[in-house]
């Protein structure tokens, strides 16, 4: 607490004072502002509409007449898509609709009532299901556990990804851990990409369980923020060295790449992973919708174009983050109450504040006018032990808004830790 530890009791009161009459300036001006999600703004959606115009135009009758039953995992160019995409097979890809998330959920719950393709017995019928989740992390794989009786267990996140010494430990000795959450190219909130041999451990780790799956939600794949990218390591790949085909499901969608509200996703693996997934799933439907698949891939041509419409999507949402490296720098440097990553990709800036300052800070800013995403959410069952964590979703709000959601947020912040401050001198 450097910079406050020179100033004396009186100027810091001072200080605390003048920022109460800050936030009450705020407060009158009855704000409605919002960094909840990582949502892609109204622009961002604009630079896709192009595809439109394939609606009605693209050639449906490639492999069979697309707008009829059939092909249940995709169309050959989708897959070829995310093949590429994820550096896999197109033999590895199954097709999905607007969600990742979706897939996500239905591979666990099919594996909670029926095992996957390693077990021995449906997920539901051992003593207690465990899930490892490396936190902060992404709220909604939490919910996802929580809400199927799923018991969490946080593990640590450094600068490489999860704390590797406690997953292998874990996950040696425990045979009701199944699964662990991966976001690992820049990691939502933490902006981290996993390093190469986070990933040769996850792939060659011993686990107790022998139907143990790592669940890579690649949603950030091909989301750079900046020139200079950061690079993961294939895990389908690694896991098929370790003599672990099977261990990894990996995910991917084009919300961010589109339009989240209509785009195409992903789960890939081994063929046998596949293979299993495939004939559950012909149970649950006759076939994908095509016409999307058509729709996308014709408008997102080949990987050269992709890249440049990742490059058109960087270009509006990084003023955006600047912006608020700019606002932190500005108003709480040098303090030694916040640090905060400028990660390379992704959607998201993750806020470390003096510990047990979170939810303060996060109910103060509401009471502003100003929605963050809530604060204990980026940990399994809402509880953040150190209540520090918060998570910054810039790219939604629009510049001007921002600039203002973040004076909001700075002032918040130095408000609800020099109250804190205070309290303990
Ligand atoms: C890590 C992560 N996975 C998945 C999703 C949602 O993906 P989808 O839109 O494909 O369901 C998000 C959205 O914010 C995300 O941050």
């Amino acid at each position: 607490m450097n910079y406050y530890k020179d100033l004396s009791q009186e100027a810091l009161i001072k200080r605390r004072d003048m920022l109460e009459e800050k936030l009450e300036i705020y407060k009158a001006q009855n704000l409605a502002l919002n960094m909840s999600r990582g949502k892609p703004c109204t622009e961002q959606l604009e630079i896709s509409n192009d595809m439109f115009q394939y609606m009605g135009k693209t050639d449906i009758t490639q492999e069979l007449d697309y707008r009829n039953y059939g092909l249940l995992d995709g169309t050959r160019a989708a897959k070829t898509l995310f093949a590429n995409i994820l550096e896999v097979d197109a033999s590895e890809v199954i097709v999905g609709g607007n969600s990742s998330l979706i897939l996500m959920y239905d591979t666990i719950i099919k594996a909670m009532l029926l095992g996957n393709n390693d077990s021995d017995k449906p997920w539901v019928k051992e003593k207690k299901v465990k899930f490892l989740c490396p936190s902060p992390g992404y709220d909604r794989h939490f919910s996802i556990c929580e809400s199927l009786g799923i018991e969490m267990i946080t593990i640590g996140m450094n600068a490489y990804g999860p704390d590797m010494d406690e997953v292998e430990r874990l996950v040696k000795e425990d045979s009701c851990i199944k699964g662990i959450w991966c976001v690992p190219k820049y990691s939502n909130p933490t902006g981290i990409t996993y390093s190469d041999e986070v990933v040769d451990r996850l792939a060659s780790m011993e686990t107790a369980a022998k139907d143990f799956r790592i669940f890579w939600d690649n949603a950030y794949v091909i989301h750079h923020l900046y020139s200079e990218h950061d690079r993961l390591k294939n895990i389908l790949a690694a896991c098929k060295t370790y003599n672990h085909p099977n261990r990894a499901y990996l995910f991917a969608s084009t919300s961010k790449v589109t339009f989240p509200g209509a785009g195409i996703s992903c789960i890939a693996g081994s063929e046998a992973n596949m293979d299993f997934i495939r004939s559950q799933m012909s149970v649950q439907t006759i076939g994908a919708n095509k016409l999307n698949m058509a729709m996308h891939t014709d408008f997102l041509k080949d990987m050269d174009f992709v890249a440049e419409h990742m490059e058109e999507h960087a270009a509006l949402i990084r003023p955006k983050f600047e912006i608020v490296y700019k606002a932190f720098d500005k108003c709480l440097g040098e303090k030694n109450i916040a640090i905060w990553n400028k990660p390379k990709g992704g959607y998201f800036i993750n806020l470390d504040l003096m510990p047990g300052t979170a939810k303060a800070v996060d109910q103060l800013a509401k009471s502003l006018g100003l929605v963050l995403t809530p604060a204990g959410a980026t940990f399994p069952y809402s509880k953040d032990p150190r209540d520090m964590n918060i998570r910054i979703a810039p790219t939604y709000p629009s510049l001007e808004e921002l600039k203002l959601a973040m004076e909001v947020l700075c002032a918040c912040i130095e408000y609800v830790c020099l109250n804190k401050i205070l309290d303990n001198d």
